[in-house]
């Protein structure tokens, strides 16, 4: 299954950082960066994930300016609209022309107490919306010794597939958490060892058909120095930048990889 064409996503989830007036400024600059060092729009997807509040003005300017980012939030709400104060439907982000969503970061699991339950409803929310969730997984160091690399982010997607029918396009983030933010990179082997697993997960719950198609991203202090590394294992698609997107030129360069490290 490896192997398959399977367009490079690299994704900035910028967290909470960035406001809408910073964002302009910053998504106008990375267009410029790529522009003038020749990247080819299409090679790699780039994608960007502001705070809700900043999602309307950056609609605006990609539209406005045709720059060719896709854009996602980092959470949604399970239900469609109602008395759920503070909650944000995949309905308003579909109109948004946001094409993606965040959906089970550890962040979100750890201060906001999401289960597998919630995450598998708000990827629900997000097919219903027809916006692809990024679903993302990953263990902590505790699990890790305890179980393994990998029997935590396979009990994770599972969960978060339940019910999701064999069309669906999802793309699925590995990120172990003691690599979040931390500067303790997975080396890629380990990250390849997971990712491995995670698409035979996609396999054997959306057919051999999904598994091929489905983008398994890593993610966890991916900088431009490592982002080749991990782009040349077979089952890694891409990448979910945290501290490193917020950085014109660094995020550049990460989504520049094949120039500066040949692959
Ligand atoms: P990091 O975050 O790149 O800052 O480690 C990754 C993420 O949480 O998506």
């Amino acid at each position: 299954m490896a192997g398959m064409t399977r367009t490079p996503f690299i994704a900035g989830n910028w967290k909470m950082n960035l406001d809408h007036l910073q964002a302009v400024a910053f998504v106008q600059k990375l267009h410029w960066t790529l522009k003038d060092a020749k990247h080819e729009e299409g090679s790699v997807e780039v994608g960007i994930f502001p705070p809700f509040t900043d999602i309307r003005t950056v609609q605006t300017l990609l539209d406005a300016d045709k720059i060719p980012f896709s854009l996602g939030a980092q959470d949604l709400s399970t239900h469609e609209s109602g008395a759920y104060t503070g909650e944000v439907s995949g309905q308003f982000l579909a109109k948004l022309d946001c094409g993606y969503v965040i959906i089970g970061h550890s962040e979100r699991r750890q201060y906001h107490a999401e289960s597998d339950e919630v995450v598998a409803a708000k990827v629900q929310a997000a097919l219903t919306n027809g916006l692809v969730p990024v679903i993302c997984v990953g263990e902590t160091l505790e699990e890790r010794e305890e179980s393994g690399p990998t029997a935590v982010s396979v009990a994770q997607l599972t969960a978060a597939l339940d019910g999701v029918p064999a069309d669906a396009d999802v793309v699925v983030a590995y990120e172990p958490v003691w690599a979040i933010g931390t500067g303790q990179v997975a080396s890629p082997e380990q990250a390849q060892e997971v990712c491995a697993a995670l698409r035979e997960v996609v396999a054997g719950t959306l057919g051999a058909d999904a598994a091929a198609r489905t983008r398994v991203l890593y993610g966890g202090s991916v900088k431009s120095g490592n982002i080749a590394s991990f782009m040349r294992e077979p089952d890694i698609d891409g990448a979910l930048v945290g501290g490193a997107s917020l950085v014109v030129d660094e995020f550049a360069a990460i989504i520049r990889y094949q120039k500066h490290v040949g692959v």
